[in-house]
């Protein structure tokens, strides 16, 4: 079936995934990248893709009604994938209405598009709105967030994600847009923005420099690898029921402590370096303001309804994950540098 899928924020870390797993899986179908290539957008990250002929990228800001109306008015997309988005808990700390402009007022702007784009249309259509697990708040004594777990949003970006998620289900319930959403736990993997933990502790290791634990490093995040969390989208945009909300997680729970000694004993190997070298760069520094304790996921749901779960073991993915760092240093440093950011005007503004 010939189809247009328009994936908004296809340029970032989950995004990219997401993009290259539907160019190359389904060449019947056109793929519009859309992205305001904030900080966090990196058209470096889709090179391998870029040429496709069923790939197209498109630089605009989800905020921009206009903007969004050319884009579905030229390219007619069925689907819609929305991953755009402010993503990083300590800029939301710092600049909270960031968050509300992209995360609330940008997703209902483009709610407002898709509607107004398919013109009630909505046989065929789907809007799918990919979410966190953040929404449901901080787990204290054991338990799991189900679909059915109240939302409880602890932080500003799970406050703006959060209000997202509502606007998506008022959308379906008020204009019945087709929907579907997910929530996922913690992603790690290639072409992470070196500000989260994974990417940053492999960086600083590579880099002899200290590595921040945020408190007494007794946080707990439950890690999916990027691409499982890319095969769960396309699994819930193909399979999933319209309305339905899908949790999507590793059954991975690592304290933030463990998980970076873990990752010190791998880039020790991997840079032949003493056991127990890396470590010593461990510093505990300021808690995180408001700091979730602990997520996890209960993702029964879509491996019961859907059939996914992840493909790989944690041990597998962080060491695929450490080996692409190392393999890809230009990468980090055009990322750490800033060079990426001159991607598009080198490659595409011409
Ligand atoms: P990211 O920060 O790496 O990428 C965000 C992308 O959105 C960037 O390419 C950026 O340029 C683009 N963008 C930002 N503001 C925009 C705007 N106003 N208009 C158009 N594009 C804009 O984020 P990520 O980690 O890949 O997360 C993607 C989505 O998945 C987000 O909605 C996030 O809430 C959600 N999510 C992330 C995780 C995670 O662990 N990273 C887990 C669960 C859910
Ligand atoms: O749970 C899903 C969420 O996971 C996504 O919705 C967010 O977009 C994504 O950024 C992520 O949020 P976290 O706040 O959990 O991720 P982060 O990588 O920022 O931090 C992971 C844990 O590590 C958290 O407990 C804070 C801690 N931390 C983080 C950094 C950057 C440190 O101890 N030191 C650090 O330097």
């Amino acid at each position: 079936m010939e189809r247009t899928i328009l994936i908004t924020g296809g340029a970032g870390f989950i995004g990219s995934h997401v993009v290259r797993r539907l160019v190359t899986r389904y060449p019947q179908y056109r793929i519009i990248n859309l992205d305001a290539l904030t900080y966090a957008g990196n058209l470096e990250n889709l090179r391998d893709v870029e040429n496709a002929p069923n790939y197209t990228f498109v630089k605009c800001d989800i905020r921009d009604a206009e903007g969004l109306k050319k884009v579905f008015a030229e390219h007619k997309p069925a689907g819609v994938i929305h991953l755009a988005a402010e993503s990083h808990v300590d800029r939301s700390i710092s600049d909270p209405l960031a968050f509300v402009e992209t995360n609330v007022l940008g997703t209902v702007t483009l709610l407002n598009a898709a509607r107004e784009g398919w013109k009630g249309a909505f046989e065929g259509k789907r809007f799918y709105h990919v979410s966190t697990d953040e929404v449901y708040g901080s787990l204290h004594d054991g338990g799991f967030f189900t679909e059915e777990t109240a939302y409880d949003p602890q932080s500003p970006y799970s406050a703006s994600k959060a209000a997202s998620d509502h606007f998506a289900r008022a959308d379906g319930n008020t204009y019945k847009l087709p929907f579907v959403v997910s929530n996922c736990s913690n992603n790690y993997g290639s072409h992470h923005f070196p500000e989260k933990l994974i990417p940053l502790m492999i960086n600083n290791i590579r880099n002899n420099k200290s590595l921040p634990v945020y408190g007494k490093g007794e946080n707990v995040r439950d890690w999916l690898w990027v691409e499982d969390h890319a095969s769960a989208i396309d699994t819930v945009f193909h399979k999933g029921v319209n309305g339905e909300t899908y949790n999507i997680g590793g059954h991975n729970e690592w304290k933030n402590i463990d998980l970076v000694h873990l990752l010190c004993r791998i880039m020790d190997k991997k840079l032949g370096r003493a056991e127990g070298e890396s470590a010593k760069l461990i510093s505990y520094v300021t808690d995180r303001a408001g700091h979730d304790l602990r997520y996890a996921i209960d993702a029964s749901k879509i491996e019961r309804e859907l059939g996914w779960k992840p493909s790989i073991t944690f041990e597998e993915g962080l060491e695929r994950t450490v080996d692409w760092y190392l393999a890809n240093e230009a990468w980090l440093e055009h990322v750490t540098s800033g060079a990426y950011q001159q991607y598009y005007e080198a490659h595409y503004a011409r």
